[in-house]
């Protein structure tokens, strides 16, 4: 008999077919057992009819056990309140593998329990829904930069230098030499912007933040666009069109995933084009009139954040942050020199920085200069300055982390649901 795929099943109503999946759950009364079966594409209710099976199957249907392999042959039928719409009767069940005593129960367990057993947890409902999610996410940012025309340049895991601050390198021995994990795959889209126009990366990157926040992993993935002579109202264009399209898309195709995590998916229909945009400075004065002890020169935290983000139903771009906060690499803005062309685009609801970007110096002088004063090895930065010696040109990007535009999509609170398996401060088990 064809084995079908829980997923295709509706193609295949009134024909018989086999499943093979897992146990997920059993409901019976008296002379039908009801189990149902999950195999990664969908959940299928069975219907075991003691009349219609042979004693075997019928044993085999009551000693199946919670995440229990099966094998279950029966006839497709369209049966709109079930899952999927659609349900087995089935006349064949056996018990490939008999699962006994396994961890993650029915029951609630503590988030400490669950991520101790990860590798299990991935079969759980929402979970898996997360990673479906997750995976159209990451498909989305693929298509939108390969139907634009731009290169897929895969950047370095290990590098000899930091990209974003010396305070967060993981560092590791090359030989002899010190070499750290990427922060960023940045300094390298640069130079290769100037081969091919338009690029990105899109790869894990990694920080030894020594934070224990929700919104903060050692190891995430980010995507990260680089493109020539785009300048810093081409770069905000380009991040809001990027996160309407990803948004729009999962909308479309992911709606049984987003329900199944009890998503309000009216919140993401209106995450449309143009997006609120305001300066740092304005941010400062709205945060201040709403009490907070906040002046020019401090960075925003996690609760500024979501104040700012609260008034918007839209993610919301800020703009023009003083350059002693943030990277050395910023354009200062020509109307203002106190502050640099960057930008961060925070996710409404309270989920923080989804983007960081920025304009690039192109001036070989001032970007050799803002090497010295954060004091960064300078040998280790020649061939980064070379970029702004032979041709230069002004160019912008940004990088959005996949977990924190994940969990936002799928309104979980924390990022380490939002990546198969999370590192984070030390925990690295499984
Ligand atoms: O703002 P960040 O540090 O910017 C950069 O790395 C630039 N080099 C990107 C670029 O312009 N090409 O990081 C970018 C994004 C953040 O907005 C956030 O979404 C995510 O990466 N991110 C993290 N996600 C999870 N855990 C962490 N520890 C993260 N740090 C940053
Ligand atoms: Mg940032």
């Amino acid at each position: 008999m064809e084995h079908v795929r829980i997923g295709d099943l509706s193609k295949h109503i009134d024909q018989t077919v086999t499943v093979k999946g897992w146990l997920y759950n059993k409901r019976e009364s008296g002379k039908l057992k009801f189990p149902i079966v999950r195999d990664g594409s969908g959940y299928l209710q069975c219907v075991v009819s003691k009349k219609e099976v042979s004693e075997a199957s019928w044993q085999a249907a009551t000693d199946a056990t919670q995440e229990s392999t099966l094998s279950v042959v029966g006839v497709v039928r369209a049966e709109s309140r079930a899952p999927g719409g659609v349900e087995l009767h089935v006349s064949e069940l056996a018990v490939t593998h008999l699962t006994e005593d396994y961890p993650i129960t029915p029951k609630e367990h503590g988030t400490a329990f669950l991520m101790q057993h990860r590798h299990l947890w991935l079969r759980s409902k929402n979970q898996h829904a997360v990673l479906r999610i997750r995976s159209e996410v990451e498909q989305a940012c693929r298509d939108f930069f390969y139907n634009r025309d731009f290169t897929l340049i895969d950047s370095p895991i290990l590098t000899p230098a930091a990209c974003e601050g010396t305070s967060t390198l993981f560092e590791t021995d090359y030989f002899g030499d010190k070499a750290y994990l990427s922060q960023s795959g940045q300094l390298y889209l640069e130079p290769a912007a100037a081969a091919l126009g338009k690029v990105y990366c899109f790869g894990p990157t990694f920080r030894a933040e020594k934070s224990k926040t929700r919104r903060h992993l050692m190891e995430f993935w980010m995507i990260e666009p680089e493109v020539a002579f785009m300048e810093f109202d081409g770069l905000q264009e380009l991040a809001e069109s990027f996160v309407e399209y990803i948004v729009q898309r999962v909308v479309e195709r992911r709606r049984e995933e987003l329900n199944a995590l009890e998503r309000d998916i009216t919140k993401l229909e209106k995450i449309q084009r143009p997006f609120p945009r305001i300066t740092y400075r304005e941010a400062i004065e709205v945060l201040q009139s709403k009490g907070k002890d906040v002046k020019f020169g401090d960075d925003l935290g996690a609760d500024d954040e979501t104040t700012l983000a609260a008034a918007f139903d839209k993610p919301v771009m800020v703009s023009r942050y003083p350059k002693a906060i943030k990277a050395f690499y910023m354009q200062p803005d020509p109307l203002d020199p106190d502050v640099v062309l960057g930008m961060d685009m925070l996710a409404p609801e309270g989920y923080g920085e989804i983007i960081g970007g920025s304009q690039r110096i192109h001036d070989h002088d001032l970007l050799l200069q803002r090497i010295k004063e954060h004091d960064l090895p300078v040998e280790a930065f020649q061939w980064y300055l070379d970029v702004r010696k032979y041709g230069s040109f002004p160019h912008s990007g940004f990088g959005m982390g996949i977990e924190r535009a994940v969990a936002w999509i799928c309104g979980v609170t924390h990022l380490r649901e939002c990546i198969p398996y999370p590192r984070m401060l030390y925990k690295i088990y499984p």
